[in-house]
């Protein structure tokens, strides 16, 4: 909580509140403000102005508040965009007034104003206008009809338990204030594998469906559901999913229409289609423009979009087969299809070619469709990064990922502007990420891995924001304004990626991890399995060539002078060496080190920083809530520990292998 003069400066603006409107976002937004400034600041909102004649006011610009009229002139109407807002203090009028298009955008720039005061940010002086960067802004539920969550590792769903609707609205009203107080515009609510009883979320279960979408409409949020490709051959209804089937495309319009009458304001269908035994078109000798383009026609007269996701590869592969290349299989299923999809289909595209690894290279996608619409997809449930036992904050990935040159179109072509629609002029573009959420109290499991979802919105709302600027928010939300708290948690979420990756696999190769649950390190548990994971380690050498001339070729997927550099043995970035190469242990590095001392250097260094979290956690003790305290420690302990296992199964393993000492002369096994 503010104290001293900040705090009298906020109480002399914010005592007052002055709405006009009835709908029912902006009635949410005023709810929002009466909260937040009630815990924040501890004082009641009232209507009436406070003696110094002062208030907030807030309202879209078609709406009846004069405050809001007189404030905002055409010219900064013009500025505002369909789910952006104005924010103005406005001394002469004795009001910050925030205005907006829709009311959205009204709903986002009060929480914007609340960011700021939690923050404690000034509010004297304000004068911008916001508009979100990215068009969708999507979060993708794996939950389950059972109460699972596919790579959950946060309790239980809150939607759904022992295939039934939990019912829990209040909870689910509370998520959708979390995520819409960081911009998320959309979330699909079931797993992207849609097993029986979720094919008939679009039949059966349309009422339950309608009532959480009611719930996310008070929030600006739209309701998506994944479907099954293979829906109309459930019962038994139709004999064939063919696309291009009369039967099966009636099947579809017939269900989106009845969806649409449920759900007036329906996002659309989320489809993972021909994909780790997912049925598909391919099934009947059709492509996936044939698949998503019948899907995206039923759609097509209520509105709705096809995300249609990328993630499609060979998941039954000979490992002794070293032609087929996992990471080459989107860009070869997908490149050719550029401009046959409609214009209400998103291809929705992993960050990078495999599987959310701890590092892996941007997917080649970004800059090879040109007439395509399209999302990027990130995880923000940590499958391969700690699974939300250990920290790993990723938005300093993401940022990587999104800042990455594709030089599709010259100089300037970042990801970011790929997928924010403005490189090539796209109808629909965005970003979609896997949720980390759960049952658990707190959300995330681990509570610092609320860092991930709270950064994600941030990050997807304006791709601008720092790494560091984001965390020093959620940290101000969540722990308050401490300086010295901010440092130390600030140091742990931005050294964490660093260290997560300094002892797990080393130079973007990837996996070594468990089979099937992902957790812990196996060197070679991927290695002989089918789905096109491998390192290559022998007793000379380690890594995957993918480049043109020995390789699988993978490398001229990427625009001109990214193919020469990750073709190339020696200007191949280090931390990506092992994804694009085969190298001998003895291959010196442009760090000066040969991989094979960088291996046990790193991972001897991981282990010590991991126990340094924790120590500079404990730093904390008695300055926040304890039992916040308690369970962050908790995790950190399990990490410190779990992080020698994989320094000493990494280290053991290379060792045997190569028969290379390490130059520390440190405990290898
Ligand atoms: C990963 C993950 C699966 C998931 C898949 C997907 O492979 O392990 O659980 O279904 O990604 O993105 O579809």
């Amino acid at each position: 909580m503010p104290s001293g003069n900040q705090r009298d400066l906020y109480m002399k603006w914010c005592g007052a509140v002055k709405v006009t409107e009835e709908n029912d976002i902006i009635q949410a937004a005023l709810q929002e403000w009466r909260k937040g400034i009630e815990s924040m600041l501890g004082i009641q909102v009232g209507s009436e102005a406070n003696p110094q004649g002062l208030a907030v006011a807030f309202g879209t610009f078609q709406g009846e508040n004069p405050l809001i009229r007189r404030v905002f002139g055409e010219e900064t109407r013009r500025k505002v965009g369909p789910e952006g807002f104005a924010i103005r203090t406005s001394e002469d009028t004795g009001c910050i007034a925030i205005g907006a298009a829709s009311p959205a955008g009204v709903l986002y720039g009060v929480f914007h104003l609340l960011r700021l005061i939690g923050s404690l940010k000034n509010i004297e002086g304000l004068d911008e206008v916001v508009n979100p960067v990215n068009g969708l802004r999507m979060i993708n539920h794996w939950d389950n009809f059972d109460g699972s969550v596919e790579r959950g590792y946060a309790g239980r769903s809150f939607f759904y338990e022992n295939n039934q609707f939990t019912g829990e609205l209040e909870r689910i009203r509370d998520y959708a204030r979390l995520m819409s107080s960081v911009g998320i515009n959309a979330i699909a609510i079931n797993n992207v594998n849609v097993h029986a009883l979720e094919t008939l979320f679009i039949s059966k279960y349309l009422p339950e469906v309608a009532g959480i979408a009611g719930v996310f409409r008070r929030y600006g949020i739209r309701l998506f559901l994944s479907v099954n490709f293979a829906g109309p051959m459930h019962e038994g209804e139709v004999g064939t999913a063919d696309p291009l089937d009369p039967e099966v495309r009636k099947w579809w319009q017939d269900r989106a229409a009845e969806v649409y009458a449920a759900v007036p304001d329906f996002g659309g269908f989320v489809v993972k289609a021909d994909s780790e035994n997912r049925p598909g078109p391919f099934t009947y000798g059709r492509d996936h423009a044939d698949g998503a383009n019948m899907l995206a026609e039923a759609l097509e007269p209520f509105g709705g979009l096809v995300i249609w996701r990328c993630f499609v590869y060979n998941c039954k592969q000979d490992w002794r087969d070293r032609k087929t290349d996992r990471a080459r299989a989107a860009y070869d299923h997908f490149k050719p299809l550029d401009g046959k999809f409609n214009d209400n289909v998103i291809l929705q595209i992993k960050n990078g070619p495999m599987d959310f690894q701890v590092r892996e290279p941007v997917s080649p996608l970004f800059g090879a469709l040109e007439r395509t619409n399209q999302v990027i997809e990130f995880q923000i449930a940590q499958e391969y990064t700690g699974q939300q036992r250990h920290v790993c904050y990723l938005v300093p990935q993401w940022k990587e990922v999104l800042d990455f040159n594709t030089y599709a179109q010259g100089e300037a072509s970042p990801v970011k502007r790929i997928v924010d629609g403005s490189l090539w002029g796209s109808r629909h573009s965005g970003i979609a990420a896997v949720s980390n959420t759960g049952n658990d109290r707190n959300w995330t499991g681990h509570l610092l891995a609320q860092a991930n979802l709270y950064g994600y919105g941030r990050l997807a709302w304006n791709p601008e924001l720092t790494a560091e600027a984001i965390a020093a928010e959620w940290i101000s939300l969540t722990f308050g304004p401490d300086p010295a708290v901010s440092g130390v948690i600030s140091r742990i979420l931005l050294d964490s990626w660093n260290i997560y990756e300094s002892y797990t696999a080393p130079l973007g190769v990837g996996w070594m991890i468990n089979p099937e649950h992902h957790y812990g390190p196996n060197v070679d548990g991927y290695e002989y399995s089918q789905w096109g994971t491998y390192h290559y380690a022998d007793h000379k050498g380690i890594g995957v060539d993918r480049t043109v001339k020995t390789g699988t070729g993978y490398s001229a997927q990427y625009i001109g002078s990214n193919a020469e550099r990750y073709d190339s043995v020696e200007e191949c970035p280090d931390e990506l060496l092992l994804f694009f190469h085969h190298v001998p242990y003895t291959h010196v590095l442009h760090s000066g080190k040969t991989v094979i001392q960088h291996i046990y250097d790193t991972h001897f260094e991981g282990a010590e920083r991991a126990a340094e979290l924790l120590a500079a956690w404990s730093s904390l003790k008695g300055s926040i809530r304890e039992d916040l305290y308690i369970q962050v420690e908790e995790r950190l302990k399990e990490q410190a520990d779990h992080a020698k296992e994989w320094r000493d199964q990494i280290n053991t393993y290379f060792y045997r292998k190569s028969g290379i000492g390490d130059a520390g002369q440190r405990t290898i096994y």
